[in-house]
């Protein structure tokens, strides 16, 4: 992969597409094969997904099989990745404990470990290390702890170790192996640390202050996270006010900043629908748009833009879209947009508005949109949010048949 290709995946990735890379290229019940796939999918297509690797994962591996654990818990599931490398390792009557906050990424780490064919040893967990240690030895019946790998939000570890520690599980030769300890890749931010931040640092009801809290919160503490941000915010504003839509559809809320700023510029009997396949992602923009008291102007849609599109009609009585704002995975621009024009819920006139056309970058669906004969399209230049990297947005107006 060359620099641009590299800059082009870059703090962007798609767990989904790598568990389905796994289980096209994979053998079923092969965990060796699984790992394999994995590494082989994310170095070449995604360098910046968060699993341990293969070269830490050696490292894991022998830790791991020096101690010979027989219970084992880890801080953060992700993929299932780590998983499948310890519980392949693990004694007869092992058992791994995994505890993971986001449902999205607990439901692919199940699929991931029973693919591998490792799943009868391995509890998934769904929910944040804080509410589940203390319940460890009550809910968990689990008396003591072999060995413990941290590899969730870099934040977490101090409180969470000492919350572990104070469960009294840990024995005598209890091993502790974190992860990161150099480098927290860009794209391990936290979406819940941000929105945590809005709430403590923003006047409840007041849209604007809400974006000034989260845009201060990622320039200072997380610039990987991947709201469109302060300045290519402003280009949306003008773009969005200068449509004046009534009926507004945004593919991709993340933790609803974006919401914020179109919901707050709508006209009175506007609505911003608004879908997002991740729930985590789905109730944090639901919270975040409640906050800022424009919750009444957005239905969120927790479901992949490609499931919901071709039901926009019939399931939400949606008449006409007059603008659209496309943020979800790059390579699903070009496909759902086609679908969205299949709908027939164009007018003259309706505005699609895309963001990262730069970065990480649609190259496909820019050749799609501007060389298609019913829209005019035109670049505005600006920077990735958070960045001085060079990004733009790709406004298209649709033209009718
Ligand atoms: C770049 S973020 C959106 C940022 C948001 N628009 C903002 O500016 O505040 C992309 C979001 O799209 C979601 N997503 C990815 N693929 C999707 C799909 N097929 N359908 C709906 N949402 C998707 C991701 O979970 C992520 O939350």
């Amino acid at each position: 992969m060359d620099e641009k290709d590299a800059a082009k995946f870059d703090s962007y990735c798609s767990p989904e597409a790598a568990v389905e890379y796994m289980k096209r290229n994979a053998r079923q019940e092969d965990a060796d094969d699984v790992l394999r796939a994995i590494d082989e999918h994310c170095w070449k297509e995604q360098p910046r997904m968060s699993n341990v690797g293969d070269e830490k994962g050696k490292i894991l591996d022998k830790i791991f099989s020096d101690c010979n654990p027989v219970v084992v818990i880890e801080l953060g599931s992700f993929i299932g990745y780590s998983a499948v490398r310890m519980a392949r390792l693990l004694q007869r009557d092992g058992r791994l404990y995994s505890i993971e906050t986001n449902p999205a990424y607990t439901k692919l780490a199940q699929e991931v470990v029973n693919y591998a064919g490792v799943g009868d040893k391995v509890t998934f967990i769904n929910d944040s290390a804080s509410n589940i240690v203390p319940r460890l030895k009550d809910t968990y019946g689990i008396e003591s702890i072999d060995f413990l790998f941290v590899d969730h939000w870099k934040t977490y570890y101090k409180p969470d170790v000492m919350s572990l520690l104070e469960t009294g599980l840990f024995r005598k030769g209890t091993v502790v192996l974190a992860d990161n300890t150099i480098y927290p890749a860009e794209s391990n931010c936290s979406p819940e640390a941000a929105v945590e931040y809005m709430k403590r640092n923003a006047r409840q009801g007041d849209a604007e202050d809400v974006l000034r809290a989260i845009d201060e919160h990622c320039w200072k503490e997380q610039p990987g996270m991947m709201n469109v941000g302060d300045e290519k915010g402003k280009i949306l504003d003008k773009i969005f006010s200068d449509c004046n839509p009534a009926v507004a559809l945004e593919l991709g809320s993340f933790i609803g900043y974006s919401a914020v700023r179109m919901a707050r510029l709508l006209p009175r009997d506007g609505r911003l629908y608004s879908i997002e396949t991740n729930p985590a992602h789905a109730k944090l923009a639901q919270e975040v748009v409640n906050f800022a008291g424009v919750g009444d102007k957005v239905t969120f849609i927790n479901d992949s833009a490609s499931n919901i599109v071709p039901r926009l009609r019939d399931t939400y009585g949606i008449g006409s879209i007059d603008f659209v704002f496309v943020d979800h995975w790059k390579t699903y621009y070009k496909p759902d947009v086609i679908s969205l024009l299949e709908t027939g819920l164009f007018r003259k006139g309706t505005v699609v508005l895309a963001d990262n056309a730069i970065y990480p970058g649609c190259p496909d669906y820019l050749e799609f949109i501007r060389s298609h004969p019913n829209f005019t399209s035109k670049a505005f230049d600006s920077h990735l949010e958070y960045s001085d990297k060079k990004d733009s947005m790709e406004k298209s107006v649709y033209l009718g048949e």
